[in-house]
């Protein structure tokens, strides 16, 4: 099925996106739990980059996923700042941010009305909003935010070109876009075309393959015991896939380099 599936993404930018968003929708009508607030591979610290990132009781099972938002927010100061969260899922990453970087708002938007519903049913924090939304027709003026986010989503759009300018634009002089997401070795160059040929500054690009690996290892058995409590066995293997599963072909492929994970900061 995931065979039929790969086919299909390659088809067309169209048909990719109808997939995704059918994917995403239907994963929240399956599984609504409020306690599933995540979907990034996670990032552990290697080298106490992050330095003690304190997080309340409650915070600390989604840990590694939060970390990963960590890494990407800590490019800028986000206090008192606006800030756009570009395909927030379940909206934890979002919440995070809202809670502990004080920023004066944040706003996350996603595709999956179901995505949106689920987050606004979650999370009521008064520095915090979801929006439906469409990263390559971002529904906001120009020169609206501070900063933009985007965590494990572009590898979705029909068009990361289209992406990257609706950003720019939306962004004041000034502000920054944090990215981070992973891309087959094919896809790189074409990656920092796209990313060359936008009128941002790049400041930082780093590979953070080892950091999500071992995060990776270390959520393994909850992701693997939630699958085989609750996936029906014919969407097993897709679902191994999506969670990059140990032995999964996507998380062998981050360990032999086919697969890297990325995060490049701009400004405008
Ligand atoms: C792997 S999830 C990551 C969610 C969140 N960033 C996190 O780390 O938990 C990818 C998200 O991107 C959203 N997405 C995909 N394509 C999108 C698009 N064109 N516009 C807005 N959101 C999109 C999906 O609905 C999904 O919620």
């Amino acid at each position: 099925m995931e065979k039929f599936f790969l086919f299909l993404l390659r088809l067309s930018p169209k048909i990719k996106r109808t997939l995704w968003r059918w994917w995403y929708q239907n994963l929240v009508k399956s599984y609504p739990q409020f306690n599933w607030q995540f979907m990034n591979y996670g990032f552990c610290d290697l080298n106490s980059e992050l330095g003690n990132l304190n997080l309340s009781q409650e915070d600390e099972p989604n840990r590694y996923f939060i970390q990963l938002y960590y890494y990407l927010a800590r490019a800028t100061d986000l206090e008192d700042k606006i800030v756009l969260e570009v395909g927030s899922g379940r909206g934890g990453g979002a919440a995070y941010i809202a809670d502990y970087l004080n920023p004066q708002k944040i706003i996350g938007i996603d595709f999956s009305q179901e995505n949106i519903k689920l987050a606004r049913q979650t999370y009521e924090q008064t520095n915090l909003s979801f929006q439906l939304g469409d990263a390559e027709a971002l529904p906001f003026n120009s020169d609206s935010f501070d900063v933009v986010l985007n965590l494990e989503s572009s590898h979705c759009y029909g068009s990361m070109t289209k992406f990257v300018q609706e950003v720019y634009r939306v962004l004041k002089p000034g502000g920054i876009f944090s990215w981070a997401d992973f891309r087959s070795v094919e896809e790189l160059e074409s990656l920092k075309q796209i990313f060359k040929q936008s009128k941002f500054e790049l400041i930082q690009n780093t590979n953070i393959t080892p950091q999500v690996v071992k995060a990776l290892l270390l959520v393994n058995q909850r992701k693997q015991h939630f699958i085989d409590r609750y996936v029906p066995g014919f969407l097993k293997t897709a679902f191994e896939e999506f969670a990059a599963v140990e032995d999964s072909e996507m998380y062998q492929s981050f360990r032999t380099g086919k697969n890297v994970y990325l995060n490049y900061v701009f400004r405008k």
